[in-house]
C-alpha cells in the first residue's frame, strides 16, 4: 500500500523554530517527527511512502539520505506550493493503487486498518477520518449526514461560528480514480475544492470516526502536549533511551548525584546536569545538552546542544539547538526560542516580554542574536 506524507508546509504558527527546520523534521521525544509518522504507516501495512515537499526540502532530502526506514522513503519536490491536492496530484504517480494520504503534522494511534475495512465495507470513494475536539474553529469541520455520509466542509469558522465540533483529521484514504480528478496545473486544496467538487458529483465520501489519539502538533502549546501526551502515555511512542524510574536516559549521560530529576522525563544522550540542577516533569532534553549548577528546567522541551547556565530558569520553554541561557536569566512562560539563540544575563527585553502568551525569542537566521527577536505569539494561544 502506498501513502502520501504532505510535508510542504512552512509551519508558521511554530515560528520562529521552524525559521530553520521544516515542522515535521523537529524533534518530538527525541526522534523526528516525520520518522514517527513513517513508522506509525509501516505499522498499519503501509509499504511505500512518498512525502510531499516544498519549503526547506533539502532538510528532508539530507534526514531521508541518512536515515533507514523500514520501508520505501521517497519525495517529490514542488517548486511551489500546489496547495494539498495538487501536492498530491505530483506524489500519486502511480494512479492505480488505492492511497492513503496523511497530512504530515498528525501524532495519532488512529487504527488505519480499521479505516480501510469501513471504507471498503462502505463502498466509500474517498474516507475522512473526523475528530471531535473542544475548539473546532483552528481546524476544518466536516458536516456529515445520520450515516457518516460527507455533505460539506467548512475551513476555519472564526469562534463562535463552528456549526459542529467534529474537524477533518488530516487522513484519508482514497479509491485511485481519485487523484485523476485533481486539476493537471497550478494549486488545489483537497478541502476546499477537490472534496466538495466531488460530493457535488456525487462521489461516495464518508466520514471515520474512531475513538482514538489525535493532536496536530500546530502551536507551541500543541507541540509541549505532545511530549506530555507522549510522557504520560496518552500515546504509545517509542523514546530513545533505556527507562530508569520512569524517566529515559539515553548513553553516556552524566547527572549529579545533588541534582534533581522529576520522572517522567527524557534525557538525550551526552547530557550533562550538574549539581543542584532540576530537570521538572514532562521536561525533555536533546542530546549533548548541559545543565549548569542550579539550573531549573520545568515541562519543557530543550532540542540539542543547548547550554542552560548556572541558576537560570525555563518553564513550559522551548529551545531549538545550540541555544545559550545565560546564568540567571529566566525566561518567561511559554518562551520560544530559535536555534542559536543567546539570551545574555538580567535582559530587559526577555523580563519585560515575560507576560501572557508565548514569546518567540530569535529569528532562527542569525546565530548570537541575544533577545532582539522577542515578540508576543499572541495567534498561537
Ligand atoms: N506538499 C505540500 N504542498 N504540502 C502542503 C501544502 C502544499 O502546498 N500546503 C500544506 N501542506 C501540508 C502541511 O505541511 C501539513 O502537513 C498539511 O499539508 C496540512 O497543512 P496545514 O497548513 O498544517 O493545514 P491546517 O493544519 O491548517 O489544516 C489542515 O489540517 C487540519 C487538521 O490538522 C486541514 O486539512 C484541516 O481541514 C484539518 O482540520
Ligand atoms: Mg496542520
Amino acid at each position: 500500500m502506498h501513502a502520501i506524507i504532505l510535508a510542504g508546509g512552512m509551519g508558521t504558527r511554530l515560528r520562529p523554530l521552524t525559521n530553520t527546520i521544516p515542522k515535521p523534521l523537529m524533534p518530538l521525544a527525541n526522534m523526528p517527527f516525520v520518522d514517527r509518522v513513517i513508522r506509525y504507516l509501516a505499522g498499519h501495512g503501509v509499504e511505500r511512502v512518498t512525502l510531499a515537499l516544498g519549503y526547506q526540502a533539502d532538510c528532508f532530502k539530507r534526514h531521508i539520505a541518512r536515515t533507514k526506514y523500514p520501508i520505501d522513503v521517497g519525495y517529490v519536490v514542488e517548486d511551489e506550493p500546489l496547495g494539498t491536492g495538487g501536492a498530491v496530484r505530483l506524489a500519486a504517480r502511480d494512479r492505480e493503487e488505492q492511497v492513503v494520504v496523511m497530512n504530515g503534522d498528525i501524532l495519532t494511534d488512529l487504527d488505519l486498518a480499521a479505516m480501510i475495512a469501513s471504507h471498503v465495507q462502505r463502498g466509500a470513494d474517498i474516507s475522512i477520518s473526523l475528530k471531535r475536539v473542544a475548539d473546532p474553529s483552528r481546524y476544518g469541520l466536516v458536516l456529515t449526514g445520520a450515516d457518516g455520509t460527507v455533505l460539506g466542509f467548512v475551513e476555519k469558522p472564526g469562534s463562535g461560528e463552528a456549526a459542529t465540533d467534529e474537524i477533518n483529521a488530516g487522513i484519508y484514504f482514497f479509491e485511485p480514480w481519485v487523484v485523476g480528478e485533481i486539476p493537471i496545473s497550478g494549486s488545489c486544496s483537497l478541502e476546499r475544492e477537490l472534496f466538495p467538487t466531488l460530493i457535488d458529483r456525487g462521489a461516495r465520501v464518508i466520514g471515520y470516526r474512531q475513538n482514538c489519539y489525535w493532536n496536530d502538533l500546530s502551536t507551541p502549546d500543541d507541540y509541549l502536549l505532545a511530549h506530555r501526551d507522549i510522557l504520560r502515555r496518552a500515546i504509545s511512542a517509542d523514546v530513545p533511551g533505556n527507562k530508569v524510574n520512569g524517566t529515559w536516559i539515553g548513553e553516556g549521560v552524566e547527572i549529579s548525584p545533588r541534582a534533581e530529576v522529576e520522572a517522567p522525563a527524557v534525557i538525550g544522550d551526552g547530557c550533562h546536569i550538574a549539581a543542584g540542577a532540576h530537570v521538572g516533569r514532562y521536561s525533555v532534553l536533546g542530546r549533548g545538552t548541559v545543565l549548569a549548577r542550579r539550573a531549573r528546567v520545568e515541562r519543557s522541551v530543550v532540542w540539542e546542544r543547548n547550554r542552560l547556565e548556572e541558576d537560570c530558569r525555563l518553564s513550559g520553554a522551548i529551545l531549538g539547538d545550540g541555544c545559550v541561557v545565560y546564568p540567571e536569566v529566566e525566561l518567561p512562560e511559554g518562551a520560544v526560542c530559535a536555534s542559536g539563540t543567546r539570551i545574555p544575563a538580567k535582559s530587559h527585553s526577555v523580563r519585560e516580554a515575560a507576560g501572557a502568551g508565548a514569546v518567540a525569542i530569535g529569528d532562527g537566521r542569525h546565530s548570537g542574536t541575544g533577545v532582539q527577536g522577542v515578540r508576543q505569539l499572541s495567534s498561537s494561544r
